[in-house]
């Protein structure tokens, strides 16, 4: 599908991979993106002027409907929304048993509540929009959704019990939605991505990233988020793409630790 003069939705769009894809899609033509994200980093407003008149920031969390809903009808604004970037997401980690004895349930809720909740929240209702939307090029595609999972949902380390279960289930939606919006000329794809240079590895000292980035095989060194706006291009464009996740990680293989 030609990204030029479609309304986006990129959540997470305030930071990292989801801000470099906003930039990817305004600098391919799109009509509009819309950014929806809490604003962890407190860098929605100056990414959203960065990208111009044609950027919105909506600082929400993707869990609750009405800033979701809010997102889709402000897309709609730019026109017929035909591409969701779900990216929005956060990496808290914990041991299932510490030494003050079992981590709180609500850990483990609000972990999956953000990254796969929060994921289907604004896919639902951007989805029954979409459905409308007049079928373009030569599939009759009336939209594409791509989520982001990660490699913890296949090589979880210490303390991802909860990221890993969550990016797990991103994993699964993936085929089952695809299978489920067939009909509608909607595709669904999944990026896991290894580890990147964002804003979420802030915490951690450039030495810890560099030799992160050595346990890369090729190339050995952590991900651009431009590399993620990369492939979420090729996605988009390239039709016979749907039902699946692609790995975006360097050929990296986590170790247990
Ligand atoms: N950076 C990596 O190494 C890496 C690796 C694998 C997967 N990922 C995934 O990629 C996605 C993007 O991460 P990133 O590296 O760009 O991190 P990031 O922290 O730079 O961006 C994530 C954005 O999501 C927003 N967000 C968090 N919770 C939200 C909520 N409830 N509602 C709305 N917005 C919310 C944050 O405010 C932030 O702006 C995440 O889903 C992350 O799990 C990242």
């Amino acid at each position: 599908m030609e990204i030029k003069g479609k309304s986006a939705i990129v959540t997470g769009g305030a930071s990292g991979l989801g801000a470099a894809t906003a930039k990817m899609l305004l600098d391919e033509g799109a009509a509009g993106v819309v950014l929806l994200d809490i604003d962890l980093h407190g860098t929605g407003d100056k990414v959203s002027s960065e990208l111009g008149d044609k950027a919105v920031f909506i600082k929400g969390n993707v869990v609750e409907e009405e800033p979701a809903q809010k997102a889709v009808d402000e897309a709609l604004k730019f026109g017929p929304l035909y591409i969701v970037v779900n990216c929005a997401g956060v990496g808290t980690a914990s041991k299932v048993v510490g030494k003050k004895g079992p981590v709180s349930l609500d850990f483990f809720k609000d972990v999956v509540d953000t990254n796969l909740t929060g994921t289907f929240n604004v896919i639902r209702l951007a989805a029954a929009k979409m459905m409308d939307n007049d079928p373009v090029g030569d599939d009759g595609e009336r939209g594409i959704f791509i989520n982001v999972a990660s490699i913890a949902a296949y090589e979880g380390q210490l303390g991802q019990v909860a990221y890993s279960a969550s990016k797990g289930g991103i994993v699964g939606m993936t085929i089952q939605l695809a299978r489920e919006f067939a009909a509608n000329g909607i595709r669904v794809m999944t990026i896991a991505p290894g580890i990147f240079d964002t804003p979420m590895l802030a915490a951690l000292p450039d030495k810890v990233k560099e030799s992160l980035g050595k346990m890369v095989p090729y190339p050995q060194r952590l991900g651009k988020p431009s590399e993620f706006a990369s492939l979420s291009k090729h996605i988009i464009e390239n039709s016979y793409l749907n039902g699946y996740v692609i790995r975006l990680d360097g050929a990296i293989r986590m170790a247990a630790k």
